[in-house]
């Protein structure tokens, strides 16, 4: 039996990943309006990605025999005067997202919850990669600054990107 302090953070965190997968559509649509197809691209598939997320603890609950209810999913915020800007969010949100999931780790460790720890662990991994990602686009945003050349160069190959597990 899951404790209901697991439970609720795992509700939570459906909720969490869905409103990622919604950040990062809205980020894909931002980059749309900028005529960047590759960056677009590679957030539909961010998008997509999280979705996947959501249905992993969606699945863990069900096969437990606990019941899930979903949560509002806010708005995403956007307003981003950048691509930089975009990436920062999307890394600085993932970054929480990684402070999310070290917490409902202590939480299955504490309430010997070992059912969920393959699960939890299985995205811990997951948030290294992520955070990775993100990390290595901004520091080439940054070191793109203000050229438009470069800054194709790079759209180009983030559409490339389609297939691998971005
Ligand atoms: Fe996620
Ligand atoms: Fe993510």
């Amino acid at each position: 039996m899951m404790s209901e302090r697991l439970y609720q953070a795992m509700l939570d965190q459906i909720q969490a990943e869905f409103a990622a997968a919604y950040l990062y559509l809205s980020m894909s649509m931002y980059f749309e309006e900028q005529n960047l197809p590759g960056f677009a691209r590679w957030m539909w598939h961010q998008y997509l990605e999280e979705q996947e997320h959501a249905h992993k603890f969606i699945r863990h609950l069900v096969e437990r025999g606990m019941p899930v209810t979903l949560k509002d999913i806010p708005a995403p915020e956007g307003g981003w005067d950048s691509p930089l800007a975009v990436f920062e969010a999307g890394l600085a949100h993932e970054q929480e997202v990684t402070r999310r999931i070290k917490a409902m780790y202590d939480i299955a460790m504490e309430d010997k919850d070992y059912q969920a720890l393959p699960l939890l662990h299985w995205f811990l991994e997951e948030q290294i990669e992520e955070e990775d990602i993100f990390r290595r686009v901004v520091d080439d945003l940054r070191r793109i600054g203000d050229d438009p050349a470069a800054l194709i160069f790079l759209d180009r190959e983030m559409g490339r990107r389609e297939g691998d597990d971005a």
